[in-house]
């Protein structure tokens, strides 16, 4: 397995190109199985989930081409395939999000249940309450969904209990080819479902109320093709910024877009980060400043992003004061405390929160990545702590951020990656 080492103490400084929003690019390419016409996908992110999705979608009969660097053009014509295999699900979660476009169009479905993951228990109950709502009948068995309808699902109203991300897509995406209006109440808004609901709507379905909690869909018999640019990574941004701003650095986003990140910049501001908007995207400076101490609450967008705790943590281990920071997302999603404490942090649990006091600095350290967003908050806190710091299982990196060295070096972080054995990314795990 891989492993980091980075030389930490050095102030970012520098430009860093944003790229396609992981979490955008996988349920799009999940839309292409909606169509017998081609979806072309651009600024599609070279990343292990990107590859796994490939994987999934090629052993279903999806033709995938990559005409360009990070263009994707998906051919989902000749499906024949309706099973999404354990080996497949179990790397990665947002795999289910083939459920409502396989059932919708062909009427049947066989998906893994993903099982349990390093941040909490996961269930995908609200996936498979929409879709039985809307007349698929469902059920589980040898760890596996089967989901079927006779003709086309019907358009129903839905009520989710609680917000969920991958739910709302896979009942919007269902309900694109469904018979009549289907109705989704307190569906989530996250950037990423309104990204995939334009797509849709470019695909020839009629979708509306985009960006707020209600969508309403008049399901279509068919969808065509389509083109689209997948927007840029709000949570890569907000990565890179927390790390210009934990190494007393400046950098320029080339592509973020602010508007999506507004909870975030907040934060940021408040922690004493000067954040501007420039004509290419967004500049983050923090030159010589002891941050200042933050209290962050995780919520459903437009809220402050689960996807940006562990970063944020990093961040206030070293700031002035006591910071609380409150997940609401995720049950067990703390998994970077006790590797943070390792490097000298502060942080005590006090019931669901955690509560950081600030020092002055972090002492380097050998530390372990366990899931996506907790190893990115650990290779922040690397860069802040003077010293060489060793950061083990960078697969979870690898599924979430495009050239991360690369973009971090041309900053001026001394960091590198050491090869470790082959066949690392069949030993992904679970994880955002
Ligand atoms: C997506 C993101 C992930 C992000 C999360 C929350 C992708 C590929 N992943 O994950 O990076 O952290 O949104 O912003 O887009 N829940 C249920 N039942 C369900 C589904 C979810 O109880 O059927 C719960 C979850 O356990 C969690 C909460 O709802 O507590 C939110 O999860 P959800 O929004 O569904 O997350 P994902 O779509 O899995």
């Amino acid at each position: 397995m891989d492993k980091l080492v980075i030389h930490g103490g050095v102030p970012l400084r520098g430009a860093i190109p944003v790229s396609g929003a992981k979490n955008a690019a996988l349920p799009l390419m999940c839309a292409a199985l909606l169509s017998d016409s081609t979806l072309t996908l651009s600024n599609v992110p070279e990343l292990a989930d990107i590859r796994t999705m490939k994987k999934l979608l090629g052993q279903h009969g999806v033709r995938i081409t990559n005409p360009a660097p990070g263009v994707y053009a998906l051919d989902a014509a000749a499906v024949d395939n309706f099973t999404a295999p354990y080996e497949l699900v179990r790397t990665m979660r947002a795999s289910v999000l083939v459920l409502g476009p396989l059932l919708s169009r062909f009427g049947a479905a066989k998906v893994s249940l993903p099982g349990g993951c390093a941040i909490g228990t996961r269930p995908i109950d609200l996936h498979l309450k929409a879709l039985a709502a809307m007349g698929a009948v469902i059920e589980l068995k040898d760890g596996y969904v089967h989901a079927a309808c006779s003709g086309r699902l019907k358009g129903a109203e839905i009520t989710f209990d609680k917000v969920s991300v991958g739910a709302t897509e896979n009942a919007v995406m269902a309900a694109t080819l469904a018979e009549g209006k289907t109705t989704l109440h307190n569906a989530a808004r996250e950037p990423e479902v309104q990204d995939l609901c334009q797509a849709l709507k470019a695909m020839g379905a009629s979708v509306h109320g985009i960006g707020t909690s209600t969508l309403v869909v008049e399901g279509v018999k068919r969808l065509g093709g389509a083109w689209h640019t997948v927007i840029a990574d709000r949570i890569e941004a907000g990565t890179y910024a927390a790390a210009a701003a934990a190494t007393g650095g400046e950098v320029e986003l080339i592509g973020a877009r602010a508007d999506l990140m507004q909870a975030v910049i907040a934060a940021f501001i408040r922690a004493g980060v000067e954040v501007k908007e420039t004509p290419r995207g967004l500049s983050v400076r923090n030159t010589c400043k002891r941050l200042r101490s933050v209290d962050v609450t995780t919520e459903v967008y437009p809220g402050f992003p689960t996807d940006m705790q562990a970063q944020a943590m990093a961040m206030m281990a070293i700031a002035e004061g006591v910071s609380r920071i409150s997940e609401t997302i995720f049950e067990n999603r703390y998994m970077h405390v006790p590797e943070l404490s390792r490097m000298g942090a502060g942080i005590t649990m006090d019931g669901g929160e955690a509560v950081i006091h600030g020092v002055a600095e972090l002492k380097p350290a050998e530390v372990m990545a366990t899931d996506l967003r907790a190893s990115v908050g650990l290779v922040i806190a690397a860069l802040a702590a003077r010293g060489e710091t060793t950061l083990h299982r960078v697969y979870h990196l690898d599924r979430g951020y495009e050239r991360l060295e690369e973009k971090l070096s041309a900053c001026g972080a001394r960091i590198e990656r050491v090869p470790g054995t082959a066949g690392a990314e069949d030993r992904l795990e679970e994880a955002a």
